[in-house]
């Protein structure tokens, strides 16, 4: 494996996230490295750089986020640089660099849902599941309830702009939220095993 450029090394220690007990600490396994082989075949004969993104995705979808040692491990795999990865791992706003909680909720803040509510939906739903809206910034768009069991993040449009307020939880998309949806949806979610 390539040599791990301090940028990188940096991120593990400035990251930590109570969220990590729900998610399995990123390894390297037989299985892993069979399933990213099998994307990269996935593209012609050096073409690896192709695959750098689904590998991204299918390590975030496992592990919760997109770690130093996994990054250096794309980067291996897909003939790269860790340089190179880490430039689209920070470039995409999906792709976390911080473990979120086991139910990450995404409240859309973009103009039209942001009219139609979203932004008191964002601080009702941080009061609901115990998170200080302020705790989210630039630098750490996700925040992490203390018993890692939620996490919330504002982001940009979901694509159903004529239904907002929305909002996603894990992968499933929400449309016209208010506070009593909100309060089913996370007595729902408190429930799932
Ligand atoms: S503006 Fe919220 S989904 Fe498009």
């Amino acid at each position: 494996m390539k040599e791990q450029p301090d940028a990188i090394a940096a991120l593990a220690a400035t990251n930590p996230s109570p969220g990590e007990k729900f998610y399995p600490p990123f390894q390297v396994t037989p299985e892993l490295t069979k399933k990213a082989k099998e994307y990269i075949a996935m593209y012609p004969e050096g073409k690896e750089l192709s695959a750098v993104l689904p590998l991204i995705h299918m390590v975030q979808e496992k592990h919760g986020y997109i770690c130093p040692e996994s990054v250096i491990w794309i980067a291996d795999m897909c003939n790269s640089t860790p340089i190179h990865v880490q430039g689209i791992v920070s470039f995409y706003p999906g792709i976390r660099t911080s473990c979120p909680g086991k139910w990450h909720i995404r409240v859309c803040h973009t103009i039209a849902c942001a009219l139609s509510g979203g932004e008191e939906l964002l601080a009702y739903i941080c009061e609901k599941i115990g998170i200080n809206p302020q705790a989210l910034t630039n630098e750490h768009p996700i925040a992490v309830s203390s018993d890692g069991l939620w996490s919330i993040e504002a982001v940009e449009c979901l694509a159903a702009c004529g239904f907002g307020p929305n909002l996603m939880v894990n992968d499933a998309l929400y449309s016209q939220m208010d506070r009593a949806k909100v309060d089913a949806l996370i007595a729902q979610y408190s429930n799932k095993a």
